[in-house]
């Protein structure tokens, strides 16, 4: 008897378990999607927990945060991840699986502009509601392409002498 509800617990105990782990994780687009990421933001100690393994939580990962019911990327905090100095050229298109997507802080990695060839910027971005600029190499042509994202709210662009220079958008 004993012995018997000893295992009639344990195995409750690992569908528990198992089910927590299917409720907790991540989107596998997502997870796959933040992985393609680390071709651009490439620092090599800030993002060595996003890995390549199926089923891996990108939830829990550094830098990533989900909405808890719907498991989706909400927030990017990829300040200061963009380690290389030759392309500063940040592809679009890897953004397109965050439909959630609505914070992308951007800070300190010599980005020269945004590109892509098959979307446009806000399709990819379409739900963005906070982007931070702060600290590239961007110039004012970037505020044009920045005119299509019609749910941004704030965009900071630059800072001086730690005063930021934060425009609410539909203003400028
Ligand atoms: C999280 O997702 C749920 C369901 O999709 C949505 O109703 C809610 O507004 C979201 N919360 C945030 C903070 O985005
Ligand atoms: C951007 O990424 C997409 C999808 O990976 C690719 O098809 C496209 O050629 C890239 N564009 C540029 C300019 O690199
Ligand atoms: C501004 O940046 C864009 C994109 O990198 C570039 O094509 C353009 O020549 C730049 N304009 C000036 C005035 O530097």
């Amino acid at each position: 008897m004993e012995a018997k509800s000893f295992w009639v617990r344990l195995t409750t105990l690992v569908f528990i378990i198992r089910g927590w782990r299917q409720t907790v994780g991540c989107l596998e687009q997502e997870r796959i999607a933040l992985f393609q990421l680390k071709a651009f933001f490439n620092h090599p100690a800030e993002l060595k927990d996003w890995v390549n393994v199926k089923g891996s939580n990108c939830c829990q990962w550094k830098r990533v945060e989900c909405n808890i019911t719907s498991k989706r990327v909400i927030d990017l905090f990829l300040d200061s991840t963009h380690q290389s100095n030759s392309n500063g050229y940040l592809n679009v298109s890897l953004f397109l699986p965050f439909e959630e997507l609505k914070s992308l802080y951007l800070r300190n990695n010599k980005i020269t502009d945004f590109v892509d060839n098959k979307v446009s910027l806000s399709s990819a971005l379409n739900n963005l509601e906070f982007l931070d600029l702060t600290n590239n190499y961007f110039n004012d042509s970037i505020l044009l392409k920045l005119k299509s994202l019609t749910n941004l709210k704030v965009l900071i662009e630059s800072e001086i002498f730690n005063t930021f220079k934060v425009r609410k958008c539909n203003r400028y």
